[in-house]
This record gives C-alpha cells, structure tokens and sequence, in this order.
C-alpha cells in the first residue's frame, strides 16, 4: 500500500466526496436482504447508542450487509474505515494502518516506539474532528469487522469512538449479546427462501434448472448464503470441467453432496476463492 505525504482530510474534495479506507464493494451478485438493510438503517438514524453490534453464524451475510449498506448510503458518510477486529493486534495494525494514511504520527517523537492504541486512536479522532466542516451533516463509520471474542481494546476503543458525536461504530460478531446494553443490536440469519432461490436462479441461469432441483438445493444447504455461494461455484465450475460439461446440474451436485457433503463444501471454498 503507498501513502501520500498528504493528509487526505485537507483535500479540498473531501468536504464533497468520501474518505473510504479499507472498504471493499459487494459481492457483485449481492441479493435480498432489504429488510435488514432498512433494520440496520433504523438503528443508525435514530438508535440510542453509536455502536451497533451485527451478530449472526460464520457465513450468514453479516460482512456483506455491511458493505452494501455502506455502498448504498455513500452520500451521507464523509469517512468509512474498515478495521479488522478479529484480536487486539489485528486491532491495532488496521487503525496504524489508517493513521499512517492520514499522515499521523503512530510512534512516540521521543524514543520512536509505537503509541499506544489510545493515542493513536485520539489523533484520528482529532484530525477528523478538525478537518470535517461543521456544515457537512456526514457521518465517520468505523467498521469492526469480526469481533467473536471480547477484548479490553476493542471495549475502550469503541467507547472512545462512541465519544464523538459524529461517529457510528458497525461491529460484526458471531456472538450474540457482544456489548449487551450499550450498543443497537441486529441479528442476521439465513436467507428467506425466495432469496435463496433468487440467488440460485441468478447464478445459475435459471431457464437450464428445474424449479423444484433449485428448491431442494436451497433446503438441503438450509438457505446458507455461504454454502448456497459455494454450490453454485461448484456447479458452475463442474460445468466447465466435468465429464458431464454444460449439463452437469444441481442434481449432480446433490447426488455428490449425498455421498461426500463435507469434502464438497471444502472443495467448493476453493473454487469460490478462485472464481471472486
Ligand atoms: N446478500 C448476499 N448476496 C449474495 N451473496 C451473499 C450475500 N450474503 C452473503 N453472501 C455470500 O456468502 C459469503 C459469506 O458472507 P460474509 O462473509 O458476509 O459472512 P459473515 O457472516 O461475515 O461470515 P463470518 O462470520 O465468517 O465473517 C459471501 O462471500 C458471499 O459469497
Ligand atoms: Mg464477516
């Protein structure tokens, strides 16, 4: 990653356009979901706390919902930085990694060791609260990203984000009742069935797919967004490489799935992996 010696919050675009470090689009065949999309934007607007908590299994979406919310209300966020919050380290490095972008000082000017977390976070903070126009009503989200466990930094981090009042702290977690009573909370399950089954026709071209295949497919997998996306990678890419070619179908994969359901599912990550 290359940073300019500039501090990006001084440019004269920023007070029109968004400051957005760290934050990815999408998956480009992102479905459903509105309702939770209006729930999350609910709890931001008019939520009693500045940190909302998003809990849900591994694989549920909750990352995803995150990055289309973000996508879709670009115009009313000025800065969107993405941390990963996965332990005290991963932490520290994602906010080091933003304070060097914004061309703060993250070692101590005296004997050069790394600040602590707390003073490194303050200066962001600081030169936010600087350089953001008192006009410009936009907000500051920080995304904490993968919170499963719950850690002293992550608690006083929030709290000192939470403490400025144009803040929103968005944390993933597979935890349930993470920051019980101080932070909105929304829980994330899997798709309905017409989203499940919506994906499934999209990603696989539904006129090629018998209704009630594409309906068993997506109750056996348990409408799981994760394991529904990597299925239909698999199918996908068996219709490129298997002996069956273009007319392997989701009734291949189930009579695979029958005999070896893990071993796909694994075999299928790597084929996902590939095809994003
Ligand atoms: N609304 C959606 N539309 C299309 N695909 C989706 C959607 N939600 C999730 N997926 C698929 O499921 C995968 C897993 O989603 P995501 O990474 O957001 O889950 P998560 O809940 O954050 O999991 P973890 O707890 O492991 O971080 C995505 O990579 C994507 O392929
Ligand atoms: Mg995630």
């Amino acid at each position: 990653m290359t940073y300019t010696n500039s501090n990006p919050l001084r440019s004269p675009e920023s007070s029109t356009k968004q400051i957005s470090f760290g934050v990815e689009d999408p998956v480009r065949d992102f479905i459903g979901r509105k309702d939770k999309l209006k729930e999350l934007d609910g709890l931001i607007e008019d939520g009693m706390h500045s940190a909302v908590v998003i809990s849900g299994l591994g694989g549920m979406g909750k990352s995803e919902l995150v990055r289309k919310y973000l996508l879709q209300n670009k115009s009313n966020v000025s800065i969107c930085h993405w941390v990963n919050g996965e332990s005290a380290e991963t932490l520290r490095s994602s906010f080091e990694q933003f304070a060097a972008y914004l061309n703060v000082p993250t070692t101590d000017k005296q004997n050069d060791k790394p600040l602590q977390l707390y003073y490194t976070v303050n200066s962001i903070l600081n030169q936010v609260k600087e350089n953001i126009n008192l006009l410009d009503k936009r907000k500051y989200i920080i995304v904490i990203d993968n919170v499963d466990d719950l850690y002293d930094d992550f608690i006083k981090v929030t709290k000192q984000l939470c403490s400025y009042s144009r803040s929103i702290v968005i944390i993933t977690s597979r935890r349930l009742f993470l920051l019980e009573g101080q932070s909105e909370f929304m829980e994330l399950s899997e798709w309905t069935k017409e989203d499940a089954v919506e994906y499934v026709n999209q990603r696989l071209n539904s006129q090629q797919q018998m209704d009630s295949d594409v309906d068993l497919l997506c109750s056996t997998l348990l409408c799981d967004p994760l394991a529904l996306s990597q299925a239909v990678a698999y199918i996908r890419h068996q219709k490129q490489v298997s002996f069956e070619g273009p007319s392997y179908s989701i009734r291949h994969y189930l009579a695979e799935y029958e005999c070896k359901g893990e071993y796909l599912l694994n075999k299928a990550l790597q084929v996902s992996t590939q095809e994003h």
